[in-house]
């Protein structure tokens, strides 16, 4: 059970790649540099090749690895594409492939002009415009405008809620790690009252088994 509760309080951070609309920086782009090109384009000036940074755009524009606005002429795609082994990027012996969906990404963000931007957690919080979205009643707060963006963009209609038990099994697992017992379930089953879930959060964040990391 611990191992469970451990594993439940990592948070996963997807690197998702956007289908559409704006390509950023530090969520769709760095990704695919640091998978495949930072190991000799990157911090490490030791292990650095031909004196190319991919990771400061004033030394990917000046080596015309990037030409903002241009993808033809970026010396990074032409790299990604030609069918010339002794200039292909990653080397071959790498043994790393970047889809073509990744190139795809990384011409349409050098030509909306390769903004770069400070790791997510290095820069200042700010509070994103809620993305449209056609069915507006489902939503009960911002997050959830976010995810029912993120459904209708791919065509999913939503579950239907959760039966209460189900609920509470659920958030049980995910903040203590346990399961709720038959009491537990039961008392929330018959609570009426409009904060009855609100009140189960609260019982569980007191919890001693509350997952705090
Ligand atoms: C294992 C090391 C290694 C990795 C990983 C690597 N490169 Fe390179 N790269 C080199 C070497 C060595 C050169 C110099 C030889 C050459 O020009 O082919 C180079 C040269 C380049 C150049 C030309 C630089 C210039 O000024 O002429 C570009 C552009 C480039 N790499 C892009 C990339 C991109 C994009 C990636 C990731 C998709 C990548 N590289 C991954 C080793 C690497």
């Amino acid at each position: 059970m611990t191992l469970v509760a451990g594993a439940l309080c990592v948070s996963a951070h997807g690197a998702g790649i956007a289908a559409a609309g704006e390509l950023r920086y530090d969520r769709d782009i760095r990704p695919i540099l640091s998978d495949n090109c930072f190991r000799c384009h990157g911090t490490d000036a030791k292990s650095r090749k031909a004196k190319l940074r991919l990771d400061v755009r004033e030394v990917a524009v000046e080596k015309e690895a990037i030409v903002p606005g241009k993808p033809d002429e970026s010396e990074m795609i032409y790299r990604l594409t030609t069918t010339n082994a002794d200039d292909q990027m990653p080397p071959l012996a790498m043994h790393k492939t970047v889809t073509p969906a990744q190139i795809d990404v990384l011409r349409r963000w050098i030509a909306a002009g390769a903004k770069y931007e400070p790791h997510w957690s290095y820069a200042p919080l700010k509070r994103p415009a809620l993305p449209p979205v056609a069915d507006p009643k489902w939503t009960q707060g911002a997050i959830d405008t976010f995810i029912l963006a993120r459904l209708e963009d791919s065509k999913i209609a939503p579950s239907p809620a959760a039966d209460r038990r189900t609920l509470l099994r659920r958030l049980s697992l995910d903040l203590t790690g346990l399961p709720p017992t038959p009491e537990e379930v039961e008392s929330f089953v018959k609570d009426n009252s409009p904060d009855a879930y609100a009140k189960q959060v609260e019982r569980l964040l007191a919890s001693p088994h509350w997952c705090r990391s």
